[in-house]
């Protein structure tokens, strides 16, 4: 897989609770790769939390970071960069992404509800119905997450290291056809 991959990077994506930061620290060690996510990147920039930029400067702001983090981190190789759940948003950021295998973590609205569930540093859930806003984020953003070149669908038992194996497994289908058809 390592020689395959030839450092290309790879972005996880998807909602908020779907474990791509932790699945992040579980891939790269074993690709040889260094681990990062972009939300710390931004929070490292901005010199304050998320829920401070967004409560200071507004989600636009938060964006404008965001795009700007990724378009400089794109410039690197040998990453696994788990990604912010609203990166897909912003069209430039696309063209960013496609430099790298981009991989969707896919999770139903009831585990990440259950996942976020008491969680405060996610200013899009300062919601009085939490659940309400997760599908209606979900159902604004699920047509551009399935832009991604692989979809690994998480079940609710499945574990953080066989949902790695997970990705692995698709990586290496797109790659065997990618190698196939050339
Ligand atoms: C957001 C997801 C968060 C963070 C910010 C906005 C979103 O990242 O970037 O709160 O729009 O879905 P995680 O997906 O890592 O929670």
């Amino acid at each position: 897989m390592k020689q395959f991959l030839k450092g290309c990077n790879l972005y996880l994506i998807g909602m908020m609770g779907s474990g791509k930061t932790t699945v992040a620290q579980i891939l790269a060690p074993q690709l040889e790769y260094r681990y990062l996510d972009s939300d710390r990147l931004i929070e490292q920039v901005a010199g304050q939390s998320i829920p401070e930029i967004f409560a200071e400067s507004g989600e636009a702001a938060f964006r404008e970071l965001e795009t700007k983090v990724l378009s400089e981190l794109c410039a690197y190789t040998h990453l696994v960069v788990a990604t912010g759940g609203g990166i897909i948003l912003n069209r430039q950021n696309w063209s960013y992404l496609q430099h790298g295998v981009v991989v969707w973590l896919d999770v139903p609205v009831e585990q990440l509800y259950q996942r976020l569930a008491g969680d405060t540093t996610r200013p899009l859930l300062r919601d009085p119905d939490p659940m309400a806003k997760l599908r209606s984020l979900l159902d604004q953003r699920q047509s551009l997450y399935k832009q991604a070149d692989v979809r690994v669908i998480v079940g609710p038992e499945d574990t953080p290291e066989q949902i790695a194996t997970g990705v692995l497994a698709e990586i290496s289908k797109i790659l065997k056809d990618h190698t196939n058809q050339n």
